[in-house]
C-alpha cells in the first residue's frame, strides 16, 4: 500500500516535471541545448554518487523533462565550470552537492545573479546566502547510529577505539562526527572505550559537546579526505604505532563505506587484532557484500529515491511558480537554509534483506551469500 503510494507520488511528479519542462523549453531558454534543471555531483570516483547520478536517470526516463547533470571530479574549479556551462543552457534551477562547501559560494552566487533557484543536494553550501533549498539526510542521526551500533556490540569494558571522519571541507563530516561524539562521549568518559589514535579526542573527552574548531582539531588528526587510499595509509600508521593494549578486540568508527572497507582490510590483516567491529554508511553494493562477508559490520542506509524525490520534486515546484514545502532550515554560517531532511536506517547482516532486496534498492542476484 505504502509502496503504491509513493510509486504514485513519484508518477504525478514525473508528470508535472514533463508538463513543466515542455512549457519552459517552449517558452524560451536558448534554444536547441536549453535545460530547465541542472544537477552537479561531486564525484564519479565515489560509488555513493555514481548511485545518485542512476537515481536521477531512472526517477527521468521517459519524460520529457530536460536536465543535465556534470561531475566536479573532486575539483571546485570544475564545479564553477560545469556551473556556467549550465547556466548558459538557461537553467532554473540548479541542484548541486559541493566538493567544497565554503568553495562552493562562489558558483552558487554566479546562479543566483542569473536568478537561478539553488538548491543544496545532500551537502550544504555554507557561508554565503546563495542558497534557496537544502535537500538532506539527517546526518547527525548517521553519527549517533553508527556510534550506537559500535556500543551495542562493543566488549563493554576498555576496549580501544579507532576514530576516523570525513573531509573537513564537507560540512556533513561534521555533522557526523557531532552526532558520533555526543553518543560515544559518555562511553569514554565512563571508560567503555578508550581512544587508540587521537590525542586531540582524548584531550576533549570530557567535553560532550564540543565547538566547531574542537571537531575541527580531532577531524584535522583522524580524516580520511573521503578518500579510501588516505584511510588506509591513515589505518597502517595507526596500527604500526598502536601499543598491544590498543589491539586485540577493537571498535572503529569509520565515517562512510569506502573508506570503512579500506580500514577494515587493513585491520583484517593485522594479527594482534583479534576482532572488530566497524561502522560505514552509504549502502554501497560493495559494502553490502563486505557485510555479507563478515568483513563490515555495518552500514547507514540513506536511501538516494528519496533524496532525489525531493531534490525533484522542490525543482518543479520552483519552475511551477510555487513554494517548496520543507520541514526545517539548517544554518550555513551566513543565513539559515529552508530544509527537507529524510531519515537513515541501520543495516547489518540481520535485515540486509528487508531493508535493501525486499525494497528493491539492489537486486538479490547482485550479491553472494545472502
Ligand atoms: C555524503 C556521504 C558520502 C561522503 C563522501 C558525504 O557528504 O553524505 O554519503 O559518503 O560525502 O562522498
Amino acid at each position: 500500500m505504502k509502496k503504491h503510494f509513493k510509486g504514485i507520488v513519484l508518477l504525478i511528479a514525473v508528470m508535472m516535471f514533463s508538463i513543466v519542462a515542455s512549457a519552459c523549453s517552449n517558452t524560451g531558454g536558448s534554444g536547441g541545448g536549453s535545460v530547465s534543471v541542472g544537477i552537479v555531483l561531486p564525484t564519479k570516483d565515489e560509488p555513493r554518487w555514481v548511485q545518485d547520478e542512476q537515481r536521477f536517470k531512472d526517477a527521468l526516463s521517459g519524460t520529457k523533462y530536460t536536465t543535465e547533470i556534470l561531475f566536479s571530479q573532486g575539483s571546485s574549479a570544475k564545479e564553477k565550470e560545469n556551473v556556467e556551462t549550465l547556466l548558459n543552457k538557461g537553467i532554473k534551477v540548479l541542484i548541486i552537492c559541493p566538493q567544497d562547501g565554503d568553495a562552493a559560494a562562489a558558483a552558487v552566487e554566479a546562479a543566483k545573479k542569473d536568478g537561478v533557484t539553488v538548491i543544496a543536494y545532500d551537502r550544504l553550501i555554507t557561508s554565503t546566502d546563495a542558497v534557496d533549498y537544502y535537500v538532506t539526510f539527517d546526518s547527525l542521526a548517521v553519527g549517533a547510529a553508527q556510534a550506537q551500533y559500535l556500543i551495542d556490540n562493543g566488549t563493554g569494558k576498555g576496549q580501544p577505539l579507532y576514530l576516523y571522519a570525513g573531509a573537513a571541507t564537507d560540512n556533513n563530516a561534521f555533522l557526523f562526527f557531532q552526532g558520533a561524539w555526543e553518543v560515544l562521549q559518555p562511553k569514554i568518559a565512563d571508560g567503555t572505550f578508550m581512544i587508540a589514535n587521537s590525542p586531540e579526542a582524548e584531550a576533549l573527552k570530557d567535553t560532550k559537546d564540543l565547538s566547531r574548531d574542537q571537531m575541527s582539531s580531532i577531524i584535522g588528526q583522524v580524516t580520511t579526505n573521503w578518500d579510501p587510499n588516505d584511510a588506509k595509509n591513515k589505518a597502517q600508521t595507526h596500527l604500526t604505532s598502536a601499543a598491544a593494549d590498543m589491539k586485540g578486540d577493537v571498535a572503529i568508527l569509520a565515517p562512510n563505506d569506502g573508506t570503512a572497507r579500506s580500514i577494515a582490510d587493513v585491520f583484517g590483516s593485522d594479527s594482534a587484532v583479534t576482532n572488530y567491529v566497524i561502522t560505514g554508511q552509504d549502502a554501497e553494493q560493495a559494502s553490502i557484500q563486505y557485510i555479507l562477508d563478515g568483513k563490515q559490520s555495518m552500514t547507514v542506509f540513506k536511501d538516494v529515491r528519496t533524496l532525489v524525490k525531493d531534490a525533484m520534486g522542490m525543482a518543479v515546484e520552483v519552475l511551477d511558480g510555487k513554494s517548496p514545502e520543507t520541514t526545517g532550515s539548517y544554518n550555513n554560517g551566513n543565513v539559515d537554509v529552508k530544509a527537507k531532511q529524510t531519515d537513515v536506517i541501520v543495516v547489518d547482516k540481520a535485515n540486509v534483506q528487508k531493508e535493501l532486496i525486499d525494497s528493491e534498492y539492489y537486486k538479490a542476484e547482485d550479491f553472494t551469500g545472502l
